[in-house]
């Protein structure tokens, strides 16, 4: 990895540890969330496009972090946000992690802007809230950016962390057995369907409503992963980018089945990837996750007397 990528993501890493409400022993961001566990099952509709036996055939243990995308590990669940989903699909070949956000597109497509951004949205020293202005300025020169910062605006409070759809962003591609790549992006759709609260309460508790759901019927804990077969002319390289939509197969189903047992410290990496599933060379946001990803992953299992 190129020091700039390690220098960058020092930088971003540095400048979401320096908001009053991180927590050092806590995640940089998605620092709240809740884990459960249960299995993948393909449908086999992969079979010929990908050499990954798990999207494919067979059964694979899965551990499923949710999460509030902030800093703050003490954020109300009822603040309106976009929301995590962390899957770890542990396989013969090794961890295959899905890390996904409720979003329809990323903020930024590379670590400069990313540092504009937060700079951006800072509280202004002089009034102790971000300055509007300093956002309209933000987008007049990053005009790739507003998709991802209007969806942040409208989002709404799910009535549970299973109710909602969640997008991998970056191109991936599909490698079969002969070597032949096709570019893919990736949801993970509630098989239930999504739902959103009218008017979220001060109290809503994501995480022990989803420990009373998964007592419930399995449907209302299972998601599908659906694949967006792209073409060689879909953009790569920019997690901003909307794809056009794209034929889609349903790869498989994912059924969340109980609670963790005490699986941290963990961590949920784009980059872990397995043979038969390729990461796009020309995605700086995806490097840059991995690298700050291990930072703050560094951060918070330090020991402390
Ligand atoms: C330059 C861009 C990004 C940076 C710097 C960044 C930074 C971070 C950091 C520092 C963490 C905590 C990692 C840990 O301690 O394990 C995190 C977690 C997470 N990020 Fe990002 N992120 C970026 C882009 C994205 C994108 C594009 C997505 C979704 C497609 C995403 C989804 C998530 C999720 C779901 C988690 C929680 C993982 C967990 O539950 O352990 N992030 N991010």
């Amino acid at each position: 990895m190129s020091t700039d990528i390690e220098a960058t993501a020092e930088r971003i890493h540095e400048a979401l540890r320096s908001a009053p409400t991180s927590s050092p022993t806590h995640r940089a961001l998605h620092a709240k969330g809740t884990v459960v566990e249960g299995r993948f099952t393909p449908t086999g509709q992969l079979a010929g496009r990908t050499s990954a036996a798990h999207l494919v055939d067979g059964s694979t243990p899965a551990v499923v972090r949710f999460s509030h995308p902030g800093g703050d590990p003490d954020v109300s669940d009822g603040v309106p946000s976009a929301r995590g989903m962390a899957v770890k699909l542990r396989t013969a070949q090794g961890d295959h992690d899905l890390v996904a956000v409720s979003s329809p597109a990323f903020l930024v497509r590379d670590g400069e802007s990313f540092l504009e951004l937060l700079a951006a949205r800072a509280p202004d020293p002089a009034t102790g809230v971000p300055d509007p202005e300093r956002m309209i300025a933000f987008v007049e020169v990053h005009p790739e950016s507003l998709a991802g910062i209007q969806a942040a605006m409208g989002a709404q409070v799910p009535v549970s962390y299973a109710t909602l759809a969640y997008n991998g962003l970056h191109t991936f591609f599909l490698v079969d057995g002969d070597g032949g790549r096709r570019p893919f992006r990736y949801s993970w759709v509630p098989v239930g369907g999504e739902e959103f609260l009218d008017t979220p309460a001060d109290d809503v508790d994501l995480a022990a409503e989803l420990v009373e759901r998964l007592a419930g019927p399995p449907e209302g804990t299972a998601f599908d992963l659906v694949i967006h077969l792209g073409t060689a002319d879909d953009p790569t390289g920019d997690p901003t980018a909307i794809w056009p939509e794209r034929p889609v197969v349903v790869a498989g189903r994912l059924q969340l089945d109980r609670t963790a047992g005490d699986v941290e410290p963990i961590i949920f990496d784009p980059t872990n990837v397995t043979p038969g599933v390729d990461l796009d060379p020309d995605d700086e946001i995806l490097q840059l996750r991995r690298a700050a990803y291990g930072r703050s992953f560094a951060v918070r299992t330090t020991p402390r007397i």
